[in-house]
């Protein structure tokens, strides 16, 4: 989750957005996952003739695609929808709909509750969005939250919205079975399903034409990708896929995320090890470092058994970063689990982590069992001690690659100057150098540079070539 895209906008400049006479505009919540079904569902719009805008007020179709994996993002939400409806108000006619996990969860509630909702549409149904919108301009309300058990849209070519045109993300599997007594997610996405390898296969192969040179794989568990071709029989596994895309071109770097540290294999940990252009990076939810609190949250794994896991992710792969997801202050949590949360995070020595309060989520297994009963001020205190450990061993981490050489890929110019170039290394880390006029780079280039100095997010390097 991606904390400086939430709200995020999007318009495409497609050629013909002139001649389009209606438009929307949509905005993105949540995790990586939501922002590319955004691009589905740009694209199931722009075959319906909807061209799209940043500006709300002048949009026919006001679209927010939301999560729910903690209260607060419901909450940015709420507010949203109550500032939409002054635009509403000036424009009757307007259409204010709910898409993704919000609108899953809470289904018809939303338009009882707020009353400015026109279209309620869960994740699974976006290709019913078009009769959706004729059903509510008509004026009566607009609901589809049916799950689905096969729906990937595998054939929707998504159109890249908001694009650096190097790095594009990918869609591999939708929903989760993992039953996490913390997560709201396999309520509002539904059951796994992995999309067929030959889609997939042609997205990527697309995209590295069109001269992108990085697809990252999404999923909520990638690891568990499982396709049987109904045709050969034949099966494909995750690490089968992987290796496909790493064979459509060396040039064309391969990421994934999110894996599950139950399902990641050895299999897979090889395949990473054995192409250079699948990147060493894995991200790999902790959650909690206390084996107790792991069998609460339903992880199916002890903390020996995840350090195991990191150990032999090393040992195949010295190089690999690694990254976690960890809660604070799940259910019953007390110091001594606390403790062993700060002692894996040593062990491992992230390289970075998405680190979150404990927030109850209503239906989901940990709501219904067990009491939300670590008061607030200590699920905040061992947030910031989490966080305050991480900011430590990512500046240790970015220390020890001072006078280390890498290649990274050019994604664009830095923020802060014009004058400098800003890529990523294989481990996901953000290097940012000066351009060179000697060597005419441009973004979608791999070159090489050696690092001589950092901050605790960013890598400073000079060209070498
Ligand atoms: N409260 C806090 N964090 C949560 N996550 C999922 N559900 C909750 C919750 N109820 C976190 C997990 C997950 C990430 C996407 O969000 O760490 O891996
Ligand atoms: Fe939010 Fe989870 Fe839904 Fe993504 S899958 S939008 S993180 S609730």
């Amino acid at each position: 989750m991606d904390e400086s895209r939430q709200g995020e906008s999007y318009a495409l400049e497609l050629k013909g957005d002139l001649e389009l006479n209606k438009k929307f505009y949509i905005e993105s919540y949540g995790c990586q996952m939501n922002f590319s079904d955004s691009e589905i569902i740009a694209s199931i719009l722009n075959g319906q003739g909807y061209g799209t805008t940043r500006n709300p007020e002048e949009a026919d179709l006001i679209f927010l695609n939301t999560c729910s994996i903690r209260e607060k993002a419901e909450q940015t939400v709420r507010k949203r929808l109550t500032e939409f409806k002054k635009s509403k108000l000036q424009k009757p006619g307007m259409l204010i709909g709910v898409l993704g996990c919000m609108a899953e969860r809470l289904k018809t509630k939303l338009l009882e509750e707020e009353k400015l909702v026109d279209m309620v549409v869960g994740p699974d149904a976006y290709r019913t969005l078009p009769q959706l919108i004729e059903e509510a301009e008509t004026g009566s309300k607009a609901v589809n939250v049916l799950l689905s058990r096969e729906e990937t849209y595998a054939d929707i070519s998504p159109v890249r919205l908001n694009s650096n045109g190097i790095t594009a993300f990918v869609s591999i599997m939708r929903g989760c079975n993992n039953m996490c007594s913390f997560c709201v997610v396999p309520f509002t996405r539904g059951r796994e399903r992995s999309r067929d390898d030959a889609s997939i296969l042609q997205e990527c192969t697309e995209l590295f034409k069109q001269g992108f040179r990085e697809v990252t794989l999404l999923g909520q568990n990638v690891d568990s990708y499982y396709w049987v071709d109904p045709v050969t029989n034949h099966i494909v596994d995750f690490a089968m896929l992987l290796e496909k895309i790493a064979l459509i071109n060396p040039l064309l770097r391969v990421r994934f995320s999110t894996s599950h540290p139950k399902d990641i294999t050895d299999k897979v940990l090889h395949t990473m090890k054995k192409y250079d252009n699948i990147c060493k990076y894995i991200h790999l939810p902790l959650q909690s470092g206390s084996t107790r609190v792991l069998q609460l949250m339903n992880r199916t794994y002890t903390r020996e058994w995840y350090k195991a896991k990191v150990n032999r992710i090393k040992e195949i792969m010295p190089d690999c970063a690694i990254s976690a997801d960890i809660i604070a202050g799940f259910c019953t949590e007390d110091e001594q689990d606390h403790q062993d949360t700060l002692e894996i995070m040593e062990h491992t020595a992230y390289e970075y982590s998405y680190m979150f309060i404990y927030s109850e989520r209503p239906g989901t297994l940990a709501a219904k069992r067990y009491s939300d009963d670590v008061p607030t001020e200590i699920k905040k205190r061992r947030l910031a001690e989490i966080v305050s450990l991480q900011n430590r061993l990512s500046l240790e981490s970015n220390q020890k690659d001072v006078g280390k050489t890498f290649q990274v890929l050019i994604e664009g110019n830095s923020k802060k100057s014009d004058n400098q170039w800003m890529g990523r290394n294989s481990q996901n880390k953000v290097i940012v150098f000066e351009k060179q006029n000697q060597f005419q780079q441009k973004p979608g280039d791999y070159v090489t540079v050696s690092v001589t100095g950092c901050t605790q997010g960013t890598l400073f390097a000079t060209q070498l070539m």
